[in-house]
């Protein structure tokens, strides 16, 4: 597999490319499922469904990796807070986590969470072989977040109390996050996942020092537990808004680090310095012109030409990108990037 070798620091043909978000809105036959099912959160809870949209992109556009089509907060729904996503706001907790009594109420999400690894086998039998399957979890800071705030917030203001006036109870909640991601990670190596991703959608809403000690410092203890048991199972780990803190992320048992679009690919290239392999980072608007997806995926592959890369966007995909532009970029990568 092109994606696994190249995770694992290896020389390939040509650079392998997938994209954050690639399931979803932006594919027509998506839209039609979701109809068909009703919801995104019953989407995730069919295993047919689940193989059906995560083999749907590498159908259509051709990338060289699937990624589990699930959700990051499917794990603490099922720690025990019930979850619903409402059209025009998204994601919504409606009962949040305020105290140690609360994080003490949580329970073992990890265990039931089969339907999850039950897609990842179905996916597995259904994949090409050339084609990685990437099994995810959200970082324990991004799930918290959701947890204590109930839904996507612009100032974080519950939770960054909590950093700053109550930093024992969000300790024990990002403790349990962490054992739970350990385990619901490890369940879907075990199902068949190729590699991981650990998505920290909000780790930028923190300043450097806390954002070490109450994000990144999880993520890397997830990392190492993964990587002891699974050394050859590559961990990628992707940090959205921290671009200037990269230069103290490069120590750790992991192989891949995300790098945004916010951050300059000539910067992140000489901070990295093939100390890591780099996944990214064009800027998922690009994608709404095809001219300005030339410009952007050129001047990533002229940079990175010499280093360690995954081609990627530096985010998600947003819903009403034309789905033909998705593909006019990832033939567009596999070619230019041949060797
Ligand atoms: O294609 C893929 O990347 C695989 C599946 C995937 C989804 N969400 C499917 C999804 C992955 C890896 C995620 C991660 C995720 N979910 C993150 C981290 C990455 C990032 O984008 O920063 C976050 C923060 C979430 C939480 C979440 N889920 C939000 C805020 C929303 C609503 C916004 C939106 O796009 O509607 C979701 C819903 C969601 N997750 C959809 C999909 C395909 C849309 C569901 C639909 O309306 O059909």
């Amino acid at each position: 597999m092109i994606f696994i070798d190249a995770c694992l620091g290896k020389e390939t043909e040509r650079t392998p490319v997938w994209m954050m978000r690639q399931a979803g809105r932006c594919i027509p036959e998506y839209r039609a499922l979701r109809k068909e099912v009703g919801s995104f959160i019953a989407m995730t809870k069919n295993p047919d469904v689940v193989a059906k949209a995560t083999i749907m992109p590498v159908d259509k556009f051709g990338v060289d990796a699937a990624i589990l089509f699930s959700d990051i907060l499917n794990l603490p729904m099922e720690m025990g807070l019930p979850l619903r996503f409402e059209a025009g706001v998204g994601p919504i907790f409606d009962e949040t986590i305020s105290s140690i009594s609360d994080v003490e109420k949580l329970g073992d999400g990890s265990e039931k969470l089969s339907y999850v690894y039950e897609g990842v086998k179905k996916i597995r039998e259904q994949l090409s072989d050339d084609k990685a399957l990437i099994g995810f979890a959200g970082s324990p800071w991004t799930i918290a977040t959701y947890m204590v705030e109930g839904r996507g917030s612009k100032q974080y203001s519950k939770i960054k109390k909590m950093v700053y006036s109550d930093e024992k109870t969000l300790h024990a909640l990002l403790e349990v996050n962490t054992n739970q991601t350990i385990k619901y990670l490890k369940n879907q190596i075990k199902a068949g996942a190729n590699a991981v991703m650990v998505f920290d959608s909000w780790g930028g809403a923190l300043e450097k020092e806390k954002f070490f000690e109450f994000s990144w410092n999880y993520m890397l203890k997830i990392a190492d537990k993964i990587k002891k048991e699974y050394p050859n199972i590559p961990v990628i780990l992707f940090s959205k808004g921290t671009g200037l803190y990269l230069e103290d992320m490069l120590e750790g048992n992991f192989d891949v680090i995300g790098v945004d679009w916010n951050t300059p690919i000539e910067y992140a290239n000489k901070i990295v310095n093939n100390k890591k392999v780099i996944q990214g980072n064009m800027e998922p608007c690009r994608l709404y012109s095809k001219e300005a997806t030339k410009e952007g995926a050129e001047k990533i592959a002229n940079v990175m030409k010499n280093s360690k890369h995954i081609f990627n966007l530096g985010h998600g995909i947003l819903p009403d990108t034309p789905w033909e532009n998705v593909k006019y970029f990832v033939d567009l990568v596999k070619e230019i990037t041949k060797k």
